[in-house]
């Protein structure tokens, strides 16, 4: 296979850096399709920390190059950060990484209106990451955004900005009752901060489609998770653009036709960030036990993310939306410990069982549980399926049952090489 869509089966922060880097060993290409800096895509190597926001994960191999996809909206003050931050000491990510010029550009006042939209909700927010995601989707979708070719021309780029500052202080003025910014200040700002980018900006779609025509090994990385898709995910308690497999194509400005396979990537138990529903989630009392274990805070925002069982439900849908021919299933080593392991394995709904989570009845659905024994044995060190204690198989082997989808990898630490195969054969991009 030539080409892999990678994508989080729950609600994000599956362990897909970690994935991605791992797979990336053999790609020549990594394209980011959607989202923006509301990922935060943690990978060590050699024993260090890297945490990527808009850039590819799998960019710490040498022989890759990246590309940020027409899907996605870009911050330019935070991507200098992270370029600054990864290319010091080593050769400059400046060069490695292509913008496509038609993806959108996250403006300040954007994260000022996530934030004052969110203190208007109350107790009804969503719990953004305060990146100005949303507000930065509904402009492109208002067909009024600036688009990083926008940021070619000075006169273009004033005059789109000089509007976008007119409509943006009337929201600000009128529904929030705050202070107007000023269009000179953020003029002047925007267009030194851009000034490095600007080498970076090209059209991604020619580059990928180029790439696939040419035979190289294309990987596409999803940001967020199936369960906070725009359309598919438990709305509104979502994040703003299309992160299922679909969105790798219309992201990366290609054709559906050339994608040749879909990975989901999963922890052995579930997490999620901000508001919505979640079936499975434990009691806070017990929650903390696998938050501390599995250090679960979020690499974005830092807050606690909130902890449960693996929803089989949850998974069976995104096997079904993003037709998963395969699963990668992560921080099998935090369950560890545990002395007893449920597994969600459908709902009640309105005296009916459901084996699929459905996003409209969230609210309503009533867990339903197995106990599975723990193996209470370090899975660490296990490099090959008969490493893995008999009860972590079993363990294994009941999700995949379960979700209707082959694992074909374990993850069992954060780094690179600490990963199981289990049906590995089932993932192609490997062979
Ligand atoms: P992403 O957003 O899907 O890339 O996931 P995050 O990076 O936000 O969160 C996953 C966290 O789990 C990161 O801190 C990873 O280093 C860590 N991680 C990934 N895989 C494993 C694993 O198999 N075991 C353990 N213990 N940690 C892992
Ligand atoms: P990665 O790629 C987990 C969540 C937020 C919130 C909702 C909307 O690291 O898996 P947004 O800022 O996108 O408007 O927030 O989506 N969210 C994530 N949760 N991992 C992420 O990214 C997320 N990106 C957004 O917490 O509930
Ligand atoms: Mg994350």
């Amino acid at each position: 296979m030539s080409n892999l869509v990678v994508v989080g089966a729950q609600w994000g922060d599956e362990g897909k850096g970690k994935v991605v880097d791992f797979l990336a060993n053999t790609a020549q290409v990594v394209v980011r399709f959607q989202g923006g800096p509301n990922a935060g895509h943690t990978v060590y190597w050699r024993s260090k920390k890297y945490t990527f926001h808009q850039i590819p994960s799998g960019l710490l191999h040498r022989q890759t190059r990246g590309v940020i996809g027409c899907g996605c909206v870009i911050d330019p003050y935070r991507l200098n950060e992270e370029l600054a931050v990864l290319s010091a000491g080593r050769e400059s990510f400046f060069r490695r990484v292509m913008i496509d010029r038609r993806a959108h550009i996250i403006l300040p006042f954007h994260k000022e209106l996530d934030r004052l939209h969110e203190e208007q909700l109350g107790e009804k927010k969503i719990g953004t990451t305060g990146q100005g995601i949303g507000p930065a989707y509904q402009d492109k979708f208002a067909r009024v955004g600036i688009r990083a070719g926008d940021l070619l021309n000075e006169d273009v780029f004033n005059d789109k900005l000089r509007r976008n500052v007119a409509a943006a202080n009337f929201r600000l003025m009128e529904c929030y009752k705050v202070e107007p910014i000023s269009f000179k200040e953020l003029s002047t700002a925007l267009w030194k901060t851009t000034r490095p980018l600007v080498a970076m900006i090209g059209d991604g779609t020619l580059f990928i489609e180029k790439a696939l025509r040419g035979g190289k090994r294309v990987l596409f990385e999803g940001a967020q998770g199936t369960h906070l898709d725009i359309d598919l995910g438990s709305y509104p308690f979502v994040t703003t653009s299309s992160t299922v497999v679909a969105g790798a194509a219309s992201g990366s400005g290609i054709s559906p036709l050339w994608l040749e396979e879909a990975v989901g990537v999963a922890k052995a138990y579930t997490t999620r960030v901000g508001a919505g529903p979640f079936p499975s989630e434990l009691p806070e009392e017990e929650a903390g036990r696998l938050r501390e274990l599995g250090g679960e805070y979020g690499a974005t925002t830092g807050r606690p993310r909130r902890c449960g069982w693996f929803d089989a439900g949850l998974v069976r849908a995104s096997v079904r939306y993003n037709h998963l021919s395969s699963l990668i299933l992560t921080k099998l080593d935090v369950l560890d410990s545990f002395a007893e392991i449920k597994i969600c394995v459908g709902y009640r709904y309105q005296g009916q069982r459901l084996k699929e989570f459905d996003p409209f009845f969230a609210q309503e659905l009533e867990p339903e549980f197995i106990t599975l024994p723990g193996w209470r044995e370090s899975t660490k060190t296990s490099r090959s399926y008969k490493d893995l204690p008999l009860r972590a198989r079993r363990y294994i082997a009941k999700i995949a049952d379960l979700i209707s989808c082959p694992v074909a990898l374990v993850s069992v630490g954060s780094s690179r090489e600490e990963i199981v195969p289990v049906e590995k054969e089932k993932l192609k991009w490997l062979k």
